[in-house]
């Protein structure tokens, strides 16, 4: 059994990979990190984890000596300093490793990076696009939430150089914005309640362009609206390009490119994608129309945002660092309704 911890496991991805790793068949959850409930027992705090027994400790007091993996689920800026004190297997579900270019982390965050170094040994873990380099990484930037929805759901088509408009708009749940409370993530604001925000500026644009770069080669623009709306989990990205080939040729290419992929569910003719369709479970779902009168194709995908969108993609690069079938501990349908 390999022996992994979770840094910031009182958070809501942190909780999310206790819930999936419990049930992994070859690892172990060792210990958990919280900082403020050092001593509690997780089913204190999470009450659906009752039988589970884990008790938090502070991660400023542990040399994590006898982990093999350390889960960082803790905000930007905070997992440079878990990563460089440990040099077993990191996969850190912020930000801290998921730019090649530390001053574009930096212009992108406003936080200086703490180990630009550690940026050498580090890659970018959509294990769909860039397995073969995750499998033989010490350190693994897990994509963002967005970021996820929207590469995957471009990849086969700027594969094949595609170099026109890239517009989208992509729908979030409020889980994404993590655990902690704000004014505007309090239920009398956020419920029956919609809308834009951090319009043309938004953290995880230059994290798409820069990783369709890395798997292009080419430069890309995107612009990026992200939307807030009154659900838990789920995000739905609806992407608008040029028509540069038929939505027949298109579907094949999108098909072909992921026929070998267990997670990637391409939709055939009349079936549409929605978040209620993946809510729970690792898969990305990934529709293909067209608007023949504004002559664009229209993408649009699926994916749940602490599933595929963190936590469930942080263990599939988890299996692949260990050399584990990808889909070990993943392989669960969806909930519904
Ligand atoms: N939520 C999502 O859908 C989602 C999706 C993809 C990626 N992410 C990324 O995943 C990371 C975690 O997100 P989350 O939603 O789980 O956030 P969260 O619910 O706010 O939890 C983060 C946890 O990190 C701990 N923490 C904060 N600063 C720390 C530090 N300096 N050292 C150690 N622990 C620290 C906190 O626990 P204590 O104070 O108890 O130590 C907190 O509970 C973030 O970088 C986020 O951007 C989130």
């Amino acid at each position: 059994m390999y022996k992994v911890g979770i840094v910031g496991a009182s958070g809501y991805t942190g909780a999310e990979l206790i819930r999936i790793l419990h049930h992994h068949p070859c690892c172990k959850i060792t210990k958990v990190y919280s900082r403020s409930l050092e001593g509690r027992l997780i089913s204190d705090v999470f009450p659906n984890f009752l039988g589970i027994d884990l008790s938090f400790s502070d991660p400023k007091n542990d040399d994590f000596a006898d982990l093999d993996l350390l889960f960082l689920a803790v905000p930007a800026g905070a997992a440079t300093e878990y990563a460089s004190r440990f040099d077993g297997k990191v996969i850190d579900l912020g930000a801290d490793f998921r730019f090649k270019d530390p001053h574009l982390y930096e212009k992108t965050y406003g936080i200086k990076h703490q180990a630009p170094e550690l940026l050498l040994q580090a890659t970018y873990g959509l294990p769909e696009l860039f397995r073969d380099k995750i499998k033989k990484s010490r350190i693994i930037g897990n994509p963002g939430c967005f970021p996820t929805s929207i590469i995957l759901a471009l990849a086969p088509l700027v594969k094949t150089g595609y170099a026109g408009q890239i517009i989208v708009s992509s729908l979030s749940g409020t889980s994404g914005a993590g655990r902690n409370l704000s004014d505007s993530q309090h239920f009398a604001h956020r419920n029956e309640n919609f809308g834009p925000y951090r319009v043309g500026c938004h953290r995880h644009t230059p994290e798409i362009e820069s990783n369709l770069a890395n798997l292009t080669g080419q430069n890309h623009q995107v612009v990026f609206v992200p939307h807030l709306v009154p659900a838990i989990r789920g995000i739905t990205s609806t992407i608008y390009l040029d028509r540069v080939m038929s939505l027949e040729k298109a579907r094949e290419l999108y098909t072909d490119f992921y026929q070998d992929e267990f997670f990637v569910r391409v939709k055939g003719p009349g079936e549409n994608v929605e978040s209620k369709n993946v809510i729970g479970s690792n898969f990305i779902d990934i529709q293909i129309h067209e608007d023949k009168h504004a002559d664009k194709l229209i993408i649009v995908s699926a994916i749940d945002n602490l599933v595929k969108g963190a936590s469930g993609q942080a263990i599939q690069n988890m299996n692949l660092l260990f050399d584990l079938p990808e889909y070990t501990a993943l392989d669960f349908y969806p909930i519904y309704p």
